[in-house]
């Protein structure tokens, strides 16, 4: 089981889109996939729900120590969703940082991939999927103020694997949001010489259909399976199960 945050401590970069467009993906694909949210906001939850009040595994049971049964989404893919509660963890004592780690242990014959969508600042509830992870992936749009934060996050990443989880792989960079603007070519370009191979080539345009898919429980693959975000979540799904065998590889 590979558990992967999606991290960004930036707002509206497309961390819960890239999240449900991959864990759609990866489910496809055949590989056994639970989609967790952890964020207060709750997004990822709706992406997956048509109503959020049937949601029956929710994280802050994770994080309050007792088991969860995922909820049943749809064939090899489950959902651990999470509603305005969860704000109330990052009041509690720094213990919860151990606790997602410690929650989602018993499930590591049952999945093949834990998807952790993260809210948009540093704090407990992001260290918490930090400690507990193998991989972070982080979506970013080529602007000058999505890039400013990188380096900070890249620090905390790092804080992280040399004092609380030796495990933690930075999996790569993807970026969202792309448009075909004399700016944004700029901007894509300085990210990738600072970068390098990190960076995902698989690149997600800025198109109305990512945007509408989830309000209808889809991803975009499935709502316009034709389409040139179709093509591209398509790829950055395989890209990023390439890129996980190589860290592995690489790892042995
Ligand atoms: N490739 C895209 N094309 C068009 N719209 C997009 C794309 N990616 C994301 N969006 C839209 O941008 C907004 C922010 O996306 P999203 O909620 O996925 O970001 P986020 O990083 O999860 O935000 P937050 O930090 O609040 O959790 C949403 O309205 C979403 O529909
Ligand atoms: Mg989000």
């Amino acid at each position: 089981m590979k558990i992967v945050s999606i991290n960004n401590q930036k707002g509206g970069v497309g961390k819960t889109t890239l999240s449900f467009n991959l864990i759609k993906g990866l489910a496809a694909a055949g590989y056994r996939t639970l989609a967790v949210d952890n964020d207060p906001q709750g997004n990822l939850t709706s992406c997956f729900l048509e109503n959020e009040l049937t949601l029956s595994a929710n994280v802050m049971d994770i994080y309050s120590g007792q088991t969860v049964k995922p909820h049943f989404v749809s064939k090899g893919l489950d959902l651990i969703g999470a509603d305005i509660h969860l704000a109330k963890v990052a009041e509690h004592d720094f213990e919860v940082i151990f606790k997602l780690k410690e929650g989602l242990a018993p499930f590591s014959e049952d999945y093949d991939f834990v998807i952790i969508d993260c809210l948009p600042s540093f704090g407990y509830l992001s260290t918490a999927a930090l400690y507990a992870s193998d991989l972070v992936l982080i979506p970013t749009k080529p602007t000058q103020f999505g890039l400013s934060g990188m380096s900070d996050l890249l620090d905390l990443i790092e804080k992280m694997r040399s004092r609380l989880n030796g495990n933690l792989t930075l999996l790569g960079i993807i970026l969202n949001l792309v448009e075909n603007t004399v700016i944004c070519k700029e901007f894509q370009s300085v990210l990738r010489k600072a970068y390098g191979e990190k960076v995902f080539e698989t690149e997600i345009s800025k198109s109305v259909k990512i945007e509408e898919s989830p309000t209808l429980n889809q991803s975009v693959v499935e709502y316009e399976p034709q389409s040139k975000s179709a093509m591209q979540c398509n790829a950055f799904t395989a890209e990023f199960i390439n890129k996980i065998k190589v860290t592995d590889n690489g790892r042995k």
